[in-house]
C-alpha cells in the first residue's frame, strides 16, 4: 500500500481523500475521463431510495473497475457457515465456551474464521453470525470481501491489521473495526497471531444509537470513530479473490490487486473505534441501569427500539450506587445475548467466563450472577467500587442464537457451567 494507518475522524461522515494529490474528480463523481487515467466506479451500502440520512455509498477512483476477475467458483470451508444453519439444535440451556486455540498449523484470517452461532437468514437479510477467528498467517496473495453482510472484528489476541480497498486499519485488543458489506480487504497480523470475535451483520447497517435524554454526547461519540485514508497497491500477478456469497464461499483468479483505489469520496466506509474512548454512563444513586445503556451501535430492525443487533460493551466504571445488587440481576430476557471476553473479568461471573470464551443465553434462558458473585454483592459495602481494566462485549438480538454443531460438540464447550448456579441457596425466612 502506498501509505501505512492514517485516519479521518468522524462517523458518518461524507469523507474524501486522495492516495494521489490530484487524482480526486473536483464536481463531479464520473467525469468523461477520470483524472490520471483512473476508472470511476461507485459502492453502495443501501438502496439508492433509502432516505438521506441512512443513505451509505463511495465513489472510487482505481486503476482497475471490480469487474476484471476471472469466474467465480465455489470453493469449501471448514467451519464458515451462512445462517440459516439446521445441523445443531437450538437449546434453552445455558451454554459457555472457554477460549478456542490459535491453531499451530500456517493459518490466515479467512482460513481461522469459525462460526459459532447465528440467527436469521442472511438471503433475506436478517439476523447475524457470530465467528471467532485465530489465525497465524498474513493474507498475501488472497483478498476477501463477505457479500452476506457487514464485518465487526472485535480484537482479542493481537494486533490485526485490514488492508481495504479504502485503506488501511489496524486494531488491537479494546479496539473494533467495521468492514461494509462488500469491501474488498486482506488481512496481516503485525504480532505473528491474533484472535478475536467477528459479527456478520446481515441486517441494517450498524449505527450510533440515539440519545434520548441523555443529550447530545456520551456513550460513543462520533469524533472517536476513525476512517482510513486512501491509500493502494499498485500489483499485478496470480493473485486470488475470495468471496462470501449466498452462504458460500467462492474463489476467483485475478491479475491484479483488487486493492487499487488511488482516491474515494463518500460514507460508506470502514471505522476502527477504540472501545476504551466509550463514555460509560450509569446509575449515580440506586438500582443498575438496563445494560442497553452501554450500547456502542446498533442494526435495528424495523420494530421501533428492538434491535437486529445491539453491540454492548462492559468497559471500566465506577459503580456507586447505594443499596443496590450492583452486578447484573437475574434475568429472562425476550432478546438473546452472546457475550464474549477481551481482557479482565466479568463482574457477574468471576470465574469461568474466560478471555477469548464465549456465553449464550437465549430468549427467555435464565441466568444472573454465579452463587459465589451473588454472595459477594450481596454482602459488600457499598463503597464506591472501581471496575478496572475489564472489557467483556455483547451481540444481543432479537432472534435466538442458533449453535453450530461444531461450537456444541466442541470441546470447548463447558459441560458444567449450570453448575456455576447450582450453590445458590434458599435465604428466604417468613
Ligand atoms: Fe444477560
Amino acid at each position: 500500500m502506498t501509505s501505512k494507518e492514517s485516519y479521518m475522524s468522524g462517523f458518518g461522515n461524507e469523507f474524501a481523500t486522495e492516495a494521489e494529490k490530484g487524482a480526486l474528480p473536483i464536481g463531479r463523481n464520473s467525469p468523461q475521463k477520470v483524472p490520471m487515467g483512473l476508472y470511476a466506479e461507485q459502492f453502495t451500502g443501501t438502496a439508492f431510495t433509502v432516505p438521506r440520512a441512512f443513505n451509505k455509498r463511495t465513489w472510487t477512483y482505481r486503476i482497475r473497475p471490480s469487474v476484471l476477475h476471472k469466474p467465480f467458483e465455489p470453493v469449501p470451508h471448514a467451519l464458515l457457515r451462512t445462517s440459516p444453519f439446521g445441523d445443531a439444535v437450538i437449546t434453552p440451556n445455558q451454554l459457555r465456551w472457554n477460549a478456542f486455540p490459535i491453531p499451530e498449523e500456517p493459518t490466515d484470517f479467512l482460513e481461522g474464521l469459525v462460526t459459532i452461532a447465528g440467527n436469521g437468514d442472511a438471503h433475506t437479510q436478517t439476523g447475524i453470525a457470530i465467528h471467532i477467528f485465530a489465525a497465524n498467517k498474513d493474507m498475501t496473495n488472497r483478498f476477501f470481501y463477505n457479500a452476506d453482510g457487514e464485518l465487526l472484528v472485535v480484537a482479542e489476541k493481537g494486533r490485526v491489521t485490514f488492508a481495504t480497498e479504502l485503506g488501511v486499519i489496524e486494531i488491537e485488543p479494546g479496539e473494533i473495526a467495521v468492514l461494509p458489506r462488500g469491501l474488498k480487504f486482506k488481512v496481516t497480523l503485525p504480532d505473528g497471531k491474533a484472535r478475536g470475535y467477528v459479527c456478520e451483520n446481515y441486517g441494517s447497517l450498524f449505527r450510533l444509537p440515539d440519545l434520548g435524554p441523555i443529550g447530545s454526547n456520551g456513550l460513543a461519540n462520533p469524533r472517536d470513530f476513525e476512517t482510513p485514508v486512501a491509500s493502494y497497491e499498485e500489483r499485478e500477478g496470480d493473485l486470488e479473490l475470495y468471496a462470501k456469497y449466498g452462504g458460500g464461499l467462492w474463489k476467483a483468479g485475478i491479475g491484479h490487486s483488487p486493492l487499487d483505489v488511488v482516491a474515494w469520496h463518500g460514507n460508506y466506509v470502514p471505522y476502527k473505534y477504540d472501545l476504551r474512548k466509550f463514555n460509560t454512563i450509569g446509575s449515580i444513586s440506586f438500582d443498575h441501569p438496563d445494560p442497553s445503556i452501554f450500547t456502542v451501535l446498533t442494526s435495528p430492525s424495523a420494530e421501533t427500539g428492538v434491535a437486529n443487533c445491539d453491540f454492548v460493551i462492559f468497559p471500566d466504571r465506577w459503580l456507586v450506587m447505594e443499596d443496590t445488587f450492583r452486578p447484573p440481576w437475574y434475568h429472562r430476557n425476550t432478546m438473546s445475548e452472546y457475550m464474549g471476553l477481551v481482557y479482565g473479568r466479568y463482574d457477574a461471573k468471576e470465574e469461568g467466563f474466560v478471555q477469548g470464551g464465549g456465553s449464550l443465553h437465549n430468549q427467555m434462558s435464565a441466568h444472573g450472577p454465579d452463587a459465589e458473585g451473588f454472595e459477594k454483592a450481596t454482602n459488600q459495602s457499598m463503597e464506591p467500587q472501581k471496575l478496572s481494566d475489564t472489557l467483556a462485549f455483547m451481540f444481543e438480538s432479537r432472534y435466538a442464537i442458533h449453535p453450530t454443531r461444531f461450537a456444541i460438540d466442541s470441546e470447548a464447550l463447558q459441560s458444567d457451567y449450570q453448575s456455576c448456579w447450582s450453590g445458590l441457596r434458599k435465604h428466604f425466612k417468613k
